[in-house]
């Protein structure tokens, strides 16, 4: 999708249909590499640099939420020097990143099987988890060896054994109890769905919240993506009728 929007297009949008939440699927980044004749990992390294980008623009946009798909449960079977990579990266990118986050008030979470990291970016984790708590101005939540299966896996097993143990009757098991035992809990669900470089694929991502999220598939490489497309999605967006079933 080309942009032919403003650089300082904020104002375009109506501050009245600004998502709460957007989730992105960033994919592409080995073929940005590929096509470069780079190392996969160069691509990460690019794609973490519009990670830093897209945060701010969502930041300066009003969005709430934004969820970012890092590292999905399946990640962990690639080669296990891109996987150390991408473990790398992720380390310096939440090292860099404290004082912007604490400057623009953005509160870090992470969502997934967050106990299958590494020890130090655990901890590197949960402490700036810690540092930005109280911040409001948005959440960034990041899916760090996230599937949506597992995740779901999880809630049952949750609900189970409070049931077994008596704190829940199944007749109270209704959608909202089961949205408040995924990780996204408290959350508002996803308005709006962006996945990059083209597939048609959900790859395991939130899969009970994006029940009603307006799905937008780019052509563009994660790494090539921009503030500019992110806007003219946001326009394009606006621009939809979300009728949530009805007519
Ligand atoms: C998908 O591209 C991308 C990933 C598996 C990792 C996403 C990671 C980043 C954007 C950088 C680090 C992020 C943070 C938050 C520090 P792919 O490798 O599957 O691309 P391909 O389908 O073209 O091979």
């Amino acid at each position: 999708m080309n942009s032919n929007t403003s650089p300082d297009n904020y104002a375009e949008l109506d501050p009245a249909k600004i998502p709460a939440h957007v989730a992105i699927i960033m994919d592409g980044n080995g073929r940005w590499a590929k096509k470069r004749l780079a190392n996969r990992v160069r691509g990460h390294e690019q794609g973490m640099e519009v990670v830093r980008k897209i945060v701010r623009a969502c930041r300066k946009t009003g969005i709430s939420i934004l969820t970012l798909y890092a590292f999905s449960t399946e990640n962990w079977q690639r080669p296990k020097p891109e996987v150390t990579a991408l473990m790398a990266l992720l380390k310096r990118f939440l090292k860099t990143e404290l004082n912007e986050m604490m400057d623009n008030n953005i509160r870090l979470n992470a969502i997934g099987q967050t106990e299958r990291l590494p020890e130090g970016v655990r901890e590197l984790l949960h402490k700036t988890m810690g540092m930005t708590e109280k911040n409001d101005g948005m959440l960034l939540n990041l899916a760090l060896s996230y599937g949506g299966r597992a995740e779901l896996t999880r809630m049952v097993r949750d609900i189970a054994v409070k049931v077994k143990t008596g704190t829940i009757d199944p007749d109270s098991i209704t959608p909202e109890l089961i949205s408040d035992h995924l990780y996204t809990g408290g959350m508002a669900d996803p308005d709006l769905l962006i996945r990059t470089s083209g597939e048609m694929r959900i790859s395991n991502f939130l899969l009970w919240q994006i029940a009603y999220a307006e799905i937008f598939i780019t052509k563009t490489l994660w790494p090539d993506f921009n503030r500019d497309e992110l806007m003219s999605i946001l326009k394009e967006y606006q621009d939809r009728e979300r009728r949530f079933g009805k007519v």
